[in-house]
């Protein structure tokens, strides 16, 4: 079982190839066109002004370019970009310590944001406002508060639930943009592009194929792509050929829209066990052993994108969309009582 080929978080093991197959500049990032038109706009405003740009949301779900996008704000402004990440910041000081050391207008990209400690929390207000620090020295009746002033930067945060924000960090932010699932079109682009940067040939076609089963993220398309070659070459092809892509696409047990066995089993129990829904997310994390948040922000996503899952205030619904891919009749025998006059 091939689990993980599709998941979308980062696997430290690709890192260098992401790191390779990242696009450097805004007009070099295929796909999120008003995402990147918009961040163009407003990073040449903030340069032609020699301010700081102001502090940047990104949230959507994993594997879409959040930190690709970090990485690309600091190079067109000309900074130095600071990565770290919500949980990696334990103690205020761990944060005052990058806040020092920030070049003026520089970024600091903060992952996983909604994960920061509400202590940490605290000190990137005032941060965040007025570039400011106000740190406590000493302890007990001696304590003080010092005011440090810090250059002008910004802050780009990402997240996966932007929901899960405190509303004062969120109000902080001037500009936030959503990152949604990538185009057929756009991934496809993708794939030709990265084939291009690692030295694969392939068709057409299976480009397009490799597009269509990526989940609409970018990392698993580039993933699938290295899959894919690996079975070329133990086909000695060297060019990688359709045929070629839908067997090895196959063998990694990727369906035709990129279902993997935990969609399927997602679905399945939903429609065998709870008569396709309303489901609530936690029942439905219990059936099938898996944490809730995992499924809320990793496989339902996709699923809702895809039209097979909908979100009623009753809990979730399997759709006709799904039930029909999965081989199952539109509505099952329970629900069809309900509908006088349908067939036996
Ligand atoms: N590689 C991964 N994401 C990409 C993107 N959005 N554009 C170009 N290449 C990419």
């Amino acid at each position: 079982m091939q689990e993980h080929v599709l998941t979308p978080i980062r696997d430290p093991s690709e890192a260098r190839f992401e790191e390779s197959l990242r696009p450097r500049s805004l007009a070099e990032y295929i796909g999120q066109e008003k995402v990147t038109a918009n961040l163009g706009v407003f990073i040449t405003a903030a340069r032609s002004r020699s301010e700081s740009l102001d502090h940047v949301l990104l949230f959507g779900p994993p594997g879409l370019g959040k930190t690709t996008l970090a990485h690309i704000i600091a190079a067109e402004m000309g900074v130095d970009l600071q990565v770290t990440s919500g949980p990696v910041l334990e103690r205020a000081g761990d944060l005052a310590a990058i806040l020092t050391n920030l070049q003026p207008h520089g970024v600091l990209f903060v992952d996983e944001i909604h994960r920061l400690a509400p202590t940490v929390a605290e000190i990137l207000y005032p941060a965040l406002e007025e570039f400011t620090l106000d740190l406590v020295v000493g302890q007990g009746p001696a304590a003080r508060t010092m005011r440090l002033p810090l250059p002008p930067f910004t802050l780009v945060g990402a997240t996966t639930r932007a929901g899960l924000l405190p509303p004062p960090l969120r109000d902080r932010f001037g500009i936030v943009h959503r990152l949604d699932f990538y185009s057929g079109d756009a991934l496809t682009s993708i794939v030709r592009r990265s084939a291009g940067l690692l030295a694969i040939r392939l068709e057409d076609e299976a480009a397009s194929e490799i597009a269509k089963r990526a989940r609409g993220t970018p990392r698993v398309a580039n993933r699938l792509l290295r899959r894919v070659r690996d079975f070329a070459h133990a086909r000695e092809e060297a060019v990688v050929s359709l045929a070629t892509a839908h067997y090895g696409l196959e063998r990694l047990e990727v369906d035709s829209v990129g279902l993997d066995d935990l969609d399927r089993r997602l679905l399945v129990t939903a429609i065998e066990h709870y008569g396709g829904g309303p489901v609530g997310l936690k029942a439905l994390a219990a059936s099938l052993g898996e944490d809730e948040g995992t499924l809320e922000d990793i496989y339902e996503p996709y699923l809702l994108q895809l039209g097979f899952l909908q979100r009623t205030p009753r809990g979730r619904v399997v759709t006709v969309r799904a039930r029909r891919h999965l081989g199952y009749p539109a509505v099952d025998g329970e629900q069809k009582g309900l509908f006088p006059g349908e067939g036996s």
